[in-house]
């Protein structure tokens, strides 16, 4: 959903071209989180700020900037230059130029600010600024952020420019990380956010003169106006200046005062430049001013705040974000697989004595076994991975488990104990239903379980503990890596609720030996490649697509399905076998392409009747089936076959196939396999 980017260099001199190189590969990298539009707002020429923006992805941004290399004056050296940039996922307003960011306060542009988020009073304050005599140029929410400042610099001109954001965001409501840049203080950035993430890179010569940056509070804070009240047109925003308390500076800089700033939606647009990063948290406002002074102001004191911030210094590797010999990141994802599941259980299993300690959770154990019951809450892909593993839940920790989308859990405002233990499973640790169920679920006193794959992310960050699940960074936007991360941490969440019960030794014995083998049964499913892309040209000229299969199964039939419709744009639905004759066996057609999973577990035979059900209807079904196993193959017209492994784990091999089908599928198709129509990775809005 929209990636935000900025760069601020404090005497450390750059061409016009370098800074503005920076922002447009800060904005490739973020490219993933929205591709509808992207542009950057930095100083002009002579005097004031000048956009640049596009409809359509970065490239098209990159043309555009190329186009204009002598308006632009690439030649120029500055010293010390702040810049904006931002790539677009539309959520008001269509893709357009005019709905790209930066949005701006005027012709003149004395304010611009990128946003990631939604502001969800935006009719407010826009009707409120309409009376004041504001006119509208696009439809987006953000444009009411741009003039909003405009508005309470004209009204108080000696605020400084961090205060001025001090008091717009008092009057937001919704999600945003934001960027701003004004033309009345040059050299100068302010960035804040709630509910969008938002983190800071800094890079210098020097060593830093601290690993922390002190958070300094403001007094007589002003509340919030209520734009709705109809006396609101006679309130002059705001009511009173807030004051900072404390006038201690933070000082990162040694003597060499050359520093470099970049701000981001996420590290992989920073790591390139440095490792050393501070992540903001809701509510922070961070500027850098004139003298190059990074600062970070509060208007309010909370008990749970640390008082700094600390710089970290991030372990990922710029390699780990490259694509390598691969056409997309999506299917150097999949191929990673044998590594990142290798990754996901490193340091956490004993494969020797048979033991599984998950760090993030092992001092809440044994009030996890105390529970009432375990729900596991997630969206998409992440969803699947908890229907994946609830059976299994189920049979070790002897616990009723509940799995549901975040979405719909919070609209049936589901009754929640404290006793409960909530999961949240989520890639990007930022999707905005999933935060939202799990803020609903801590208010209720429930035990909160972070299960993600973004470190520093808003749902680790607001978690009371959890699990990592080390996949690494994952960039196209169809999750296929993390899916198998995360049901393997959730296998070792049961492995570990079960330690100490005798009789389950036996099932997690066979269960711990047959994530021993995992990585190498992967390669072997990873080595169908050349046979998948064979059968994915007779499919991918098909309007529709059914996946079938039941027990363990059905979560690949649901995931499988959903990678194809979102990256190929082809209908598919994953359908429990068992309900087949309930209504979806009247699809069933010569003409119907059908995938059917049939391996050998509890269900095996039930689904050979499925299986029959579908020939009998003339349907001749591609069949992911077991090493060896003819049985059901008599009945296929093409025959995928996979290892054997113990049932709980079979998923993770059989979904393999189905994310190098989609895969395969949409090339065929001409579809961009990375960036999906319409999709973002990180949905960091209702
Ligand atoms: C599908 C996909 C999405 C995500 C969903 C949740 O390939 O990627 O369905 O799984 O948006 O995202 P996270 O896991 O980041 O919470």
């Amino acid at each position: 959903m929209c990636g935000i980017f900025a760069y601020l260099n404090y005497l450390s001199p750059k061409s016009r071209a370098e800074i503005i190189e920076l922002l447009i590969r800060g904005l490739e990298r973020l490219e993933y989180r929205g591709y509808d539009s992207a542009g950057i707002g930095i100083d002009a020429v002579d005097s004031g700020l000048t956009l640049v923006k596009q409809t359509g992805k970065v490239k098209c941004l990159r043309d555009k900037i190329e186009a204009q290399q002598d308006s632009l004056d690439f030649g120029r050296e500055l010293d010390i230059h702040a810049g904006i940039a931002h790539t677009r996922w539309a959520t008001h307003g269509v893709p357009s130029d005019i709905n790209s960011h930066p949005q701006r306060s005027d012709e003149a542009n004395e304010f611009i600010v990128v946003h990631n988020g939604i502001i969800t009073n935006y009719k407010d304050v826009k009707q409120f600024l309409i009376q004041k005599g504001f006119k509208f140029e696009s439809d987006t929410d953000t444009e009411i952020i741009a003039k909003l400042i405009k508005h309470l610099r004209d009204l108080h001109p000696t605020y400084s420019f961090r205060e001025l954001v001090e008091q717009v965001i008092q009057q937001l409501e919704g999600a945003f990380a934001l960027a701003f840049k004004s033309k009345y203080f040059p050299g100068e950035l302010v960035v804040t956010r709630r509910g969008s993430p938002l983190l800071v890179g800094i890079k210098t010569k020097e060593k830093l003169a601290s690993d922390h940056i002190p958070v300094l509070y403001s007094k007589d804070c002003p509340e919030k106006v209520d734009l709705q009240d109809h006396r609101s047109h006679v309130y002059e925003l705001p009511h009173g200046l807030a004051r900072t308390e404390s006038t201690a500076e933070f000082l990162p800089l040694g003597d060499d005062r050359e520093v470099e700033y970049f701000f981001a939606s996420d590290a992989s647009a920073i790591i390139e430049h440095t490792n050393r990063v501070l992540y903001l948290l809701d509510d922070d406002v961070a500027s850098v001013d004139s003298e190059g002074i990074l600062k970070i102001h509060r208007l309010k004191r909370s008990l749970e705040d640390s008082h700094a911030r600390e710089i970290t210094t991030l372990k990922m590797e710029i390699q780990q974000i490259m694509k390598g010999n691969f056409s997309s990141f999506m299917q150097k994802e999949i191929f990673e697989q044998p590594e990142s599941v290798v990754n996901t259980m490193r340091g956490r299993i004993n494969f020797d004595n048979e033991t599984v300690v998950l760090g993030g959770i092992k001092e809440h154990l044994s009030e996890i076994r105390r529970c009432r019951r375990l729900l596991l809450i997630a969206c998409g892909t992440s969803y699947h991975s908890t229907i994946a593993t609830r059976q299994l839940l189920e049979e070790l920790t002897e616990l009723p488990v509940m799995v549901d989308l975040a979405s719909d859990f919070l609209d049936r405002n589901t009754p929640i104990f404290r006793d409960d233990v909530c999961f949240f499973v989520s890639q990007s640790g930022e999707t905005a239903d999933t935060l939202l169920a799990l803020r609903y679920c801590k208010q209720r006193g429930a035990l909160i379980v972070g299960i993600t794959n973004t470190v520093g992310s808003s749902i680790c960050r607001e978690s009371h503990c959890g699990v990592h699940i080390n996949a690494g960074p994952e960039i196209g936007v169809a999750s296929t890596k993390a899916y198998t991360s995360q049901m393997i941490s959730l296998v070792m969440f049961a492995l570990m609720m079960s330690e100490d019960r005798i009789s389950s030794q036996p099932r997690r014995s066979e269960i711990i030996q047959g994530l021993r083998v995992l990585p190498d049964q992967i390669k072997e499913v990873l080595s169908l490649d050349s046979k998948i892309q064979e059968i994915s040209r007779s499919v991918f000229e098909k309007k529709s697509l059914l996946v079938l299969g039941r027990g363990y199964n059905y979560a690949t039939c649901l995931e499988g399905a959903l990678k194809i419709k979102e990256i190929t744009y082809m209908h598919s639905e994953g359908i429990l076998a068992g309900e087949l004759k309930h209504g979806p066996l009247a699809l069933v057609d010569e003409g119907m392409p059908i995938i059917m999973i049939c391996t050998r577990d509890n269900v095996f035979v039930k689904c050979m009747n499925a299986l029959q059900q579908v020939t009998a209807r003339e349907g001749r079904p591609i069949l992911i089936c077991n090493k060896g196993d003819e049985e059901p193959q008599k009945y296929a017209s093409k025959v995928l076959e996979v290892p054997k492994t113990v049932d709980c784990l079979q998923g993770l091999l059989t979904v393999i196939p189905l994310q190098l089908l989609s895969y395969h599928v949409a090339v065929l198709k001409g579809c961009n396999v990375d960036c999906p129509r319409n999709l973002a990775k990180s949905v960091t809005v209702e």
